[in-house]
């Protein structure tokens, strides 16, 4: 499993398939840890996430992890974290359709090596590349289980951005939402 992703991600260190390729400090290729239950798909790579060539480092990132915290997983242990797209935007700005689909063979690989039980699809973006366009929008499914490849399961949540621009904690807010996916996701890991 760790040679097969180390050659991909050695192939996509070099990749020129789009124009992202000129703009890019690093190619961010994967997080956490490699395993067949729980892998995280986000959205892109942001300033720090370039800077350093590893996904979620910034502030969404450290929100993130503490997400993970509150039910006992964590990228050191449990959880694999890679992007729709392995390079940064110009200003963080989404990515186009071209970029998303010829970045698509990394991600459909990664998913292939691994075949993880469990995959969230974090965000807007990663919702529409892994069910379609015509899905609806994050905030009506999320925390939803959806059939995945390779027998999977796939929930949307939302991303750590979106909860960092909405503070409230009441219930019913985007934060007490995600609270209730995280602990729906840690009970059917368990399940495991
Ligand atoms: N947001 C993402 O979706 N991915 C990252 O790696 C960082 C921020």
């Amino acid at each position: 499993m760790y040679e097969e992703l180390e050659e991909i991600k050695n192939i996509c260190n070099n990749c020129t398939k789009c124009a992202l390729c000129e703009t890019r400090t690093k190619v961010v290729f994967s997080g956490g840890i490699a395993n067949n239950k729980l892998v995280l798909i986000g959205e892109a790579p942001g300033y720090w996430e370039d800077q350093k060539g590893e996904p979620f480092v910034g502030k969404a990132g450290q929100l993130l992890d503490k997400i993970f915290e509150c039910v006992n997983l964590s990228r050191k242990k449990n959880v694999y974290i890679c992007n729709t797209i392995k390079c940064r935007p110009p200003e963080n700005r989404d990515p186009l359709p071209q970029e998303k689909q010829a970045c698509r063979a990394y991600l459909d690989k990664q998913l292939e090596i691994l075949k993880p039980k469990i995959i969230l699809l974090c965000g807007k973006v990663a919702l529409t590349s892994m069910l379609g366009e015509n899905i609806g929008g994050i905030t009506k499914v999320r925390g939803k289980w959806f059939d995945g490849p390779y027998g999977s399961k796939m929930m949307p949540i939302f991303h750590p951005s979106y909860l960092l621009r909405n503070a409230s904690r009441e219930k019913g807010s985007p934060k007490w939402l995600m609270w209730q996916d995280i602990k729906e996701i840690k009970r059917v890991y368990d399940s495991l």
